[in-house]
């Protein structure tokens, strides 16, 4: 038997950062499973699928996730690594949880190994931004209820100097909102969407380890969410959707209501 192809091999000398989807194996692509089997060094995140590793047995695999306000390796360290590896003419792979670009960091190490003259290519993953929900059963668009979703991180606190959103603008964006690493900062952030102009009660589901073994999903309101999440002791990795979509019901509402502007 031949074994199937998905993507191009693997090159000696080259990085191919791979999105892994949001933790369960079976969530990464193909190209990005193939790509982990022929890897000779994989550098893996925390959120990574961690038992796709076992599919390379014979490959160097070096830890270098980020524990929440734990011990880390430095990005530049990380970009090192990358770059000396694949000098030393392995064939490297890049693991990360969902997909590299989206607040992943992938986009710097693209550009860490192009200024090291090391080719680089991307293998898209599955983004937890949009399978956490999905997986909680929340469609981020809806026809006749939301047009659209904006993704954002919470890492930094509203109002905090390196913030660059305005939490007041997004309050009043019309879209789903979808907030990653919110968890620390969930009551300020809660208390700027009201003080912007979004309704207290606006629902929000905050789902936690999508994918993953214990995955559970918290609805809740804007109102009620910091003292909920802290009651719960919710911890990351956990996603926070705000919006009507977040309430909905897919099980127990029609999707058969016409709408004037049908076709
Ligand atoms: C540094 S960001 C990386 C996002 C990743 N690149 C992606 O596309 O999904 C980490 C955050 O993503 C979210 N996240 C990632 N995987 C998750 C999961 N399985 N369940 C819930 N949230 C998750 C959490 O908000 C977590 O704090």
């Amino acid at each position: 038997m031949t074994t199937p192809r998905y993507a191009p091999d693997l090159v000696p000398g080259t990085v191919t950062l791979v999105g892994g989807g949001p933790g369960d194996p079976g969530l990464l692509t193909l190209a990005g499973y193939q790509a982990v089997c022929q890897a000779d060094v994989i550098l893996y995140d925390r959120l990574a699928p961690q038992d796709v590793l076992d599919e390379a047995p014979g490959a160097q695999k070096i830890p270098v996730g980020k524990v929440p306000q734990g011990p880390f390796v430095p990005q530049e360290r990380i970009n090192q690594l990358l770059v000396e590896h694949a000098r030393a003419g392995r064939r490297v792979v890049r693991l990360k949880g969902g997909d590299s670009f989206v607040f992943g960091r992938g986009g710097e190490e693209w550009q860490a190994c192009a200024a090291a003259g090391v080719p680089v290519r991307v293998i898209p993953g599955v983004t937890s931004s949009v399978a956490g929900p999905e997986l909680a059963g929340i469609p981020l668009t809806h026809r006749h209820m939301v047009q659209g979703f904006t993704v954002v991180s919470g890492h930094v606190a509203p109002g905090d100097s390196r913030s660059v959103l305005d939490w007041s603008q997004l309050a009043k964006c019309g879209t789903t909102l979808v907030i990653l690493m919110g968890v620390t900062h969930i009551r300020q952030i809660a208390e700027d969407l009201i003080g912007g102009g979004l309704d207290a009660g606006t629902p929000v589901a905050v789902v936690r380890r999508a994918s993953l073994p214990g995955q559970s999903v918290m609805s809740t309101t804007l109102a009620s969410v910091a003292d909920e999440m802290a009651a719960a002791e919710v911890r990351p990795p956990a996603i926070v959707v705000v919006g009507d979509v977040a309430g909905l019901d897919l099980d127990h509402t029609d999707a058969a209501v016409r709408h004037p502007s049908d076709h």
